[in-house]
């Protein structure tokens, strides 16, 4: 069938390659002229591991194209996905969804066939009946249904998590919308991924809960974490102790520096002003977003404290900028409040990062961005690894102890043995652990 996807970014572009790859035809559309430019000449314009290669078959295969004219696009569309931006309004946390409601207009004006308009950008409860009504409003006499469907995608593990979901949730009142639906998602629904079918406000709200509770069980361990420092307990044997329960799981038990990224801090705070606004507040979330904001500079005054307390003058040396791994994404990233905490202490910053740091530059311009994981490392006096890219694995301890100024090492992400780390020389503190 043919799908029109609005918005090619993290999420239109993997959703439309994705849904291609399943064998349907899809336009990706866009209003960023040098985007589709660019995507039409192979170039992606995001970091996702697979990506290219999943869009140039199926570019290939005659499946997918790009547009950035919506009216032609979506004509016999028989679903058509709303994947815009919808980041949070400027100073109060709500979502903003001027882009969202932008294409429902545009849609409203342009449909011509009956057609699925699905919102798979996060978008708060409520959101799908106001779509409607800007369509209905319209005046428009063809037939269309409304639908949530939301994504549960992981940057870097984006495609892996759009093939092989945990489940598809569906939110849709009819039952014509619903077998659409069915259909768009035959192949994966073929390889017995459960679909989910509610309403369209359940479909809103389980977005929000599934990341608000991911950020919680994220939260939890960071403050164990905490704990575990000042009781002389290990964070790593606690997490894999009550992991172990599987009504608890072991996923999204690692202590860090706190979460960021483009969804956890957005989604939570969006969820927060939801309830506000339904004046049910949702406290534990409330206290989730509190202490995570204020973990990410307590990171910052850890590698002051590595450094003796004084930071005044002395060459910090960061490893990994970006949020997470296998993404060149620096939205709310942890590396932004550390940087801001040990440049307020006085201290000069270096930093390398195997993706990020075009984007670091715009946001961190103190920052001096090396070459290499060696170069940055060079006559520094402390070195932080903030994000746990593959290449920081297997340093050569060796190699960075005769290049650092002293050989301290703060490891934000317990990627290293404690014992073996002091052993080659190292004044090592972590997360957690003693
Ligand atoms: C998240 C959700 O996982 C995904 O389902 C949703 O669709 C979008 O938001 P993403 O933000 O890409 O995905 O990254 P994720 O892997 O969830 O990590 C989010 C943050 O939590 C990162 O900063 C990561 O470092 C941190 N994290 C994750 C931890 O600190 N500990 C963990 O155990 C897991």
């Amino acid at each position: 069938m043919k799908i029109a996807m609005v918005g090619s970014g993290y999420v239109g572009l993997v959703s439309g390659a994705c849904f291609a790859d399943f064998g349907h035809d899809v336009v990706c559309i866009d209003k960023d002229e040098s985007k589709i430019e660019r995507l039409r000449s192979g170039v992606m314009p995001i970091y996702e591991p697979g990506l290219a290669e999943l869009v140039a078959a199926n570019v290939k295969a005659g499946r997918l194209s790009f547009s950035t004219d919506l009216a032609s696009s979506i004509e016999d569309a028989a679903a058509i996905f709303i994947a815009v931006g919808t980041p949070s309004r400027r100073g109060d946390g709500h979502a903003d969804l001027t882009y969202v409601y932008a294409v429902a207009q545009e849609l409203a004006e342009n449909i011509r066939t009956p057609t699925v308009v699905v919102t798979k950008s996060t978008v708060p409860v409520g959101t799908g009946d106001e779509v409607e009504r800007i369509i209905r409003e319209s005046g428009t006499d063809v037939k269309f249904a409304v639908v949530s469907n939301p994504e549960f995608l992981r940057e870097g593990a984006a495609i892996g998590d759009f093939k092989r979901p945990d489940r598809i949730v569906i939110g849709a009142e009819e039952e014509w919308a619903r077998g659409v639906m069915r259909e768009v998602y035959r192949p994966l629904f073929l390889n017995r991924a459960p679909i989910l079918f509610t309403s369209r406000r359940s479909s809103e709200l389980i977005k929000y809960a599934a990341n608000a509770f991911l950020a919680t069980k994220i939260t939890f361990i960071n403050e164990m974490a905490d704990l575990c420092e000042k009781v002389g307990g290990d964070v790593q044997d606690v997490a894999r102790g009550i992991g172990l329960d599987n009504r608890i799981g072991s996923k999204f038990l690692h202590a860090g520096p706190g979460y960021g990224g483009s969804c956890f801090p957005k989604d939570t705070l969006a969820l927060l002003k939801t309830a506000e606004d339904y004046n049910s507040p949702v406290r534990l979330v409330e206290a989730v977003v509190k202490v995570n904001d204020s973990r990410k500079r307590a990171m910052g005054r850890k590698v002051i404290e590595a450094l003796g307390g004084d930071a005044r003058g002395k060459r910090v040396a960061l490893l990994g900028l970006t949020f997470k791994p296998n993404t060149d994404d620096m939205r709310d990233a942890p590396s932004i409040a550390i940087v801001q905490t040990l440049l307020d202490a006085g201290a000069e910053v270096v930093a390398y990062d195997p993706e990020g740091m075009d984007a670091a530059v715009e946001i961190l311009p103190e920052v001096t961005m090396a070459a290499s994981t060696y170069a940055a490392v060079a006559g520094a006096d402390a070195v932080a690894l903030v994000t746990e890219w593959d290449a920081f694995r297997a340093l050569d301890f060796a190699r960075v102890k005769s290049l650092m100024n002293a050989p301290v090492l703060v490891d934000l992400r317990n990627v290293y043995d404690p014992t073996e780390a002091r052993a080659a020389g190292f004044a090592y503190s972590s997360i957690g652990r003693v």
